[in-house]
């Protein structure tokens, strides 16, 4: 499809100062290392494309979910790692609004890069607040405000709203193919689609499975989210996590599903038929297989079983299409990563496959061991929450606030 959007493609920046929002909120090792640049790294497109075209760029971005000003949040380690990618420099400014970054994107020399504090140091970020966007707008200087932060276009903060009231706004290339690449395979996809759905709760993904339930050929569950449809089906799962109040959407999701699939619903809607399990979540538990049915009292399923496994992996290789999001068990584990690790694998030496990743985890599991940086897949996402949006169906109000294509 054609992005309803105007992009940096369709407006005169040239030699122009542009306010870029991007999405750095990246995972920190202990350490406060980056422990991966995916979001950083996909945002150089964009970066380099203003650059080309003798742009000065100011860039703003959320990191975590500070209360105030938490130094262990701020943005130099990115504003770092960014320029060690670009192997040019970024001048880092502890300031937002203040004549501080004011003055140092005024020195900036033309296709310098300046980048600002982290936003959410300031509550007027997560208000929406109109003040704090027009302080943003002067502090930068700039003339158009580019939105390329795909993972944060689900919020409604100044940074995706109000900013928009200020300056001409327009997509960058990462929000661009995120969007299109992502909606393309929702709505017309080489089929059979097969759905992957994981992850720790159900609750986030009910409006992905509601929608999946119209839309694909095939689901199958994995991760604690199986707990809950295993829990339903009355199977005793142990001490394994399951969401209480889940039932009634439960109910709706199998009564669509038998809508549109008849009897066949339990092909439809796949579940696993064995698990991986341990008394307790801990790096030195052993893993041991059992059926679901023989999940002892004091057992929690970590990861599906060798035959899911199998059954999982199988419908894959068929597949024209797979859209997976969320891990198959507590993929953090070596010994509960082995369903994880082996639908990776197939999605990666079926290259026939369009294959999309998503959801924060699943994407830093993926990165964690492919030496191809995520290119063994069609794409890899940057959005966890915002994806989930955009794939349930949902409109993203970073994303309608930009200036329409037409
Ligand atoms: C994400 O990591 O999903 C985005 O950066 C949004 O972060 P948030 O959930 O804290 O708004």
């Amino acid at each position: 499809m054609s992005f309803f959007k105007k992009t940096i493609r369709d407006v005169p920046l040239s030699g122009h100062t542009v306010l870029v929002r991007v999405d750095y909120n990246v995972p920190l090792a202990q350490d406060g290392s980056i422990s991966d640049d995916l979001r950083i790294r996909a945002s150089i497109p964009t970066l380099q494309f203003l650059l080309a075209r003798g742009c000065k760029i100011v860039l703003i971005s959320h990191l975590g979910r500070p209360e105030g000003r938490d130094m262990s949040l701020s943005l130099e380690p990115a504003a770092v790692r960014l320029g060690e990618l670009l192997e040019k420099p970024v001048v880092f400014v502890d300031d937002i609004t203040g004549d501080e970054a004011y003055q140092a994107v005024r020195k900036a020399p033309k296709e310098g890069i300046v980048m600002l504090q982290n936003l959410r140091f300031d509550p007027g970020e997560e208000a929406d607040d109109m003040d704090f966007a027009k302080g943003i707008a002067h502090a930068s200087q700039a003339d158009f405000f580019v939105q390329d932060g795909f993972g944060v276009v689900h919020r409604a903060h100044a940074s995706t709203h109000a900013i928009t009231l200020q300056l001409p706004s327009v997509a960058g290339l990462l929000l661009e193919r995120e969007y299109t690449t992502i909606t393309d395979v929702m709505e017309d996809p080489k089929r059979p689609l097969v759905a992957v759905l994981g992850g720790a709760k159900v609750s986030d993904k009910i409006g992905l499975v509601e929608r999946f339930v119209q839309l694909a050929d095939k689901i199958l569950i994995g991760g604690a989210m199986a707990n809950n449809f295993l829990a339903y089906k009355g199977i005793a799962v142990g001490k394994s996590k399951v969401e209480a109040d889940q039932a009634e959407v439960l109910d709706a999701i199998y009564t669509a599903a038998r809508e549109k699939v008849g009897d066949a619903v339990d092909d439809f809607i796949v579940l696993p038929s064995d698990v991986a399990v341990a008394t307790e979540v801990d790096p030195h538990a052993a893993r041991s297989e059992r059926k679901v049915t023989e999940i002892g009292p004091d057992e929690q399923a970590l990861d599906i079983g060798p035959e899911s496994i199998d059954r999982y992996c199988r419908a894959i290789e068929g597949a024209g299409s797979v859209i997976w999001n969320g891990t198959m068990g507590v993929a953090e584990l070596p010994n509960f990563a082995h369903g994880s690790a082996r639908i990776a694998l197939t999605l990666a030496t079926h290259p026939d496959i369009t294959s999309i990743v998503g959801g924060g985890d699943t994407a830093d599991f993926v990165l964690k061991w492919d030496a191809k940086k995520g290119g063994s897949f069609t794409h890899v996402s940057t959005g966890g929450g915002a994806g989930l949006d955009l794939m349930a169906g949902k409109k993203l109000p970073g994303v309608e606030s930009l200036l329409d294509a037409s």
